[in-house]
């Protein structure tokens, strides 16, 4: 049986980014899919403090739902992200997350005795959502975010979906978005 990790990067649970991760979900559970979700509305991550546990002992010694994070992304086959764009980065939640990864990045590459199978074939999908119009929206820094995120837990980044507009046209009503949100969840088994 397959399994996903699903993050949805945004603190309101019930907006765009949940509607999002909503569909990838149900298109996963369709086929059997293992899915564990993570949201930053419940799933509070305290962000590194770069204490440098993880450079003496594997592992992060701050006890939250990162433990958990840490477990599925060794495990699962997809890995898929969806985030608001705030300030033309990610959440401060999601990257709290990332920056967690720190002890990851320390298991193999200070103390070579990886956290993760670093062989395993892993595919990650980064939908980000941005308020403004397309011509006003910069999703470089979310995409140099996410590309490292996905880098330091051996993911590779199968695709990516960028979203502009949402204050003025949530994604609830846009047919051609959910649609391809749909198709992708399809295409990820
Ligand atoms: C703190 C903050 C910063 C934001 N910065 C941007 C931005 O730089 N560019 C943009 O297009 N939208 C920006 N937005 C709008 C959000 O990206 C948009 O409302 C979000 O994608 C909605 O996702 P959600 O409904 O899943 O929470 C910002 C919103 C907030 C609250």
């Amino acid at each position: 049986m397959k399994r996903a990790l699903l993050i949805n990067g945004s603190p309101r649970p019930e907006g765009n980014n949940a509607y999002i991760i909503d569909i990838v979900e149900n298109e996963l559970r369709k086929k059997d899919v293992a899915v564990t979700r993570i949201e930053m509305s419940g799933d509070r991550i305290a962000p590194c403090i770069h204490c440098r546990e993880c450079e003496r002992q594997k592992g992060c010694v701050v006890e939250d739902p990162m433990s958990q994070v840490y477990g599925e992304l060794d495990r699962s086959d997809i890995i898929v992200v969806s985030c608001p764009l705030y300030f033309n980065g990610v959440t401060a939640g999601f990257k709290a997350l990332v920056d967690r990864c720190q002890a990851v990045w320390a298991s193999k590459y200070v103390l070579g005795d990886s956290m993760i199978d670093r062989k395993k074939d892993r595919k990650g999908l980064f939908i980000c959502t941005g308020g403004q119009p397309e011509d006003e929206t910069d999703f470089t820094g979310a995409l140099l975010v996410a590309e490292a995120f996905f880098r330091v837990s051996n993911v590779k980044i199968w695709n990516k979906m960028l979203v502009t507009d949402v204050e003025k046209r949530p994604v609830m009503g846009r047919g051609d978005v959910t649609g391809q949100v749909r198709r992708l969840a399809k295409e990820l088994t």
